[in-house]
């Protein structure tokens, strides 16, 4: 009889256990009824409210072994006897200096970037500056090619940038160009008579100014590709090999007085994600004339792989390695400006500049509530905080008629290039 009830016993075990399945089955699926649509719509909303920016990059690992991992060591660039004489190692690499633009954290709250930018000043009581002769200004090198497209107004608003903020005593513009830009140009002549001294446009020759230097007649010097990055990327360290100073790429606006920063060599931060293999960018440099570390540069560029078409090889990614080798060798490295000294446009949508090329927001903000009228926090953080701002090319486009970029900079550019046309009328 027990040999009966056992198999009763376990029917209906199973058919309690079915029963347990159904209802466990019913309410999942009664879940995934609510819970997907509201996912969907979630996903949805939040769409609408945000720009999604997913950035999803592929690096061979083989490359990454091979080119970022290795610490290869220093050419000896340092060593007493070969740093030029135009070079004083004691002063720039461990002379005192008066600020630090070098945060050590990773300034992800808020404004915390803009407030850092706005701690380089120059000493209270700076002593007056006297006026220089042209050729021991701080020169400003920047570069346009006469085959990509015409000088024309837009570009211009560079140029207004640089002498409505710039100390005209001390630093002089160097316009570099593949051919004769400045003639027949009339917005050019007219700058060059404005500022006999404070201005020039020059052709360059990339062999006579590798001339010299350990690149001299390489054929890697004649390396080209179509978005001129490499060429570019050369240009930049020869110029201030051979004249020191500051290199600023043309699609940017100066927005204030770079001098505090001088007192440093340096690059910048590529943008504030800190991306492993492109933390580093060379829009914005200063080294001082004949300073080692380009010397190193111009070895790395020489022995390391040649660069491949179309990359950062000779930016991004040999800033890297230099700065490794760097302190590797127990060698103070040049300094890192944080992303929003000179591209505040280069982070997330809470704390980076508004678009230039937009026209303002309706509500007349910028970001946590922040005001965007003249005198008002963008403008406070343009003039007293950043020292630049990073268009990234965009020619084509054109700023919009009283948006911000035409109300707090283009309109003081202005006002400042015709008080320096009409004192020299005068
Ligand atoms: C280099 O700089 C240091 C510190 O500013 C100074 O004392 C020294 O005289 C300089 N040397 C040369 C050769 O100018």
């Amino acid at each position: 009889m027990s040999y009966d009830r056992l198999p009763m016993h376990r029917r209906s075990s199973s058919a309690s256990k079915y029963r347990f399945n159904l209802n466990a089955r019913h309410r999942a699926i009664t879940f995934l009824k609510f819970f997907i649509p509201a996912a969907v719509l979630l996903i949805l909303y939040g769409v609408f409210i945000y720009e999604p920016h997913v950035e999803i990059a592929f690096y061979e690992r083989g490359w990454v072994y091979r080119e970022i991992e290795p610490i290869k060591p220093l050419a000896g660039c340092f060593h007493p006897e070969r740093v030029s004489a135009k070079y004083n190692v004691s002063e720039a690499l461990y002379g005192p200096k008066y600020t630090d633009p070098q945060a050590g954290v990773r300034l992800r709250f808020g404004m915390d970037c803009y407030d850092l930018a706005g701690t380089i000043r120059s000493p209270p009581k700076s002593p007056s500056r006297p006026t220089l002769p042209p050729d021991e200004r701080t020169q400003f090198h920047t570069y346009w090619r006469i085959d990509l497209a015409e000088f024309g107004p837009r570009q211009e608003y560079m140029l207004k940038s640089f002498f409505a903020t710039q100390d005209l005593r001390q630093t002089r513009l160097v316009l570099w160009s593949n051919g004769d830009l400045a003639e027949g140009n009339r917005i050019l002549q007219t700058y060059l008579k404005t500022y006999p001294n404070a201005f020039a446009v020059r052709k360059l020759s990339i062999p006579e100014l590798a001339k010299g230097t350990i690149l001299e007649g390489h054929s890697l010097l004649t390396s080209k590709d179509k978005k001129a990055w490499l060429d570019g990327d050369l240009i930049r360290l020869l110029l201030l090999w051979n004249y020191g100073g500051v290199w600023i790429d043309m699609d940017s606006l100066l927005t204030r007085d770079l001098e505090p920063l001088l007192e440093h060599e340096f690059v910048t931060q590529w943008d504030c994600y800190d991306k492993k293999y492109s933390a580093l960018n060379g829009a914005l440099m200063r080294f001082r004339q004949h300073s080692p570390y380009l010397c190193e540069a111009f070895n790395i560029m020489l022995n390391d792989t040649p660069p491949r078409e179309d990359s950062t090889d000779w930016g991004s990614i040999l800033y890297l390695k230099l700065w490794r080798r760097l302190v590797a060798a127990s060698i103070p490295p040049f300094k890192i400006l944080p992303f929003c000294f000179s591209d505040g446009r280069s982070c997330r949508l809470d704390n980076r500049l508004p678009d230039p090329f937009v026209s303002d927001d309706s509500k007349g903000k910028w970001t946590m509530g922040l005001g965007i009228e003249e005198g008002g926090a963008l403008d406070m953080t343009l003039h007293e905080k950043v020292f630049s701002v990073h268009l990234h090319n965009q020619w084509e486009k054109e700023f919009p008629r009283n948006g911000w970029v035409e109300r707090l900079l283009i309109k003081g550019y202005d006002k400042k290039v015709m008080s320096h046309r009409e004192a020299e009328i005068s």
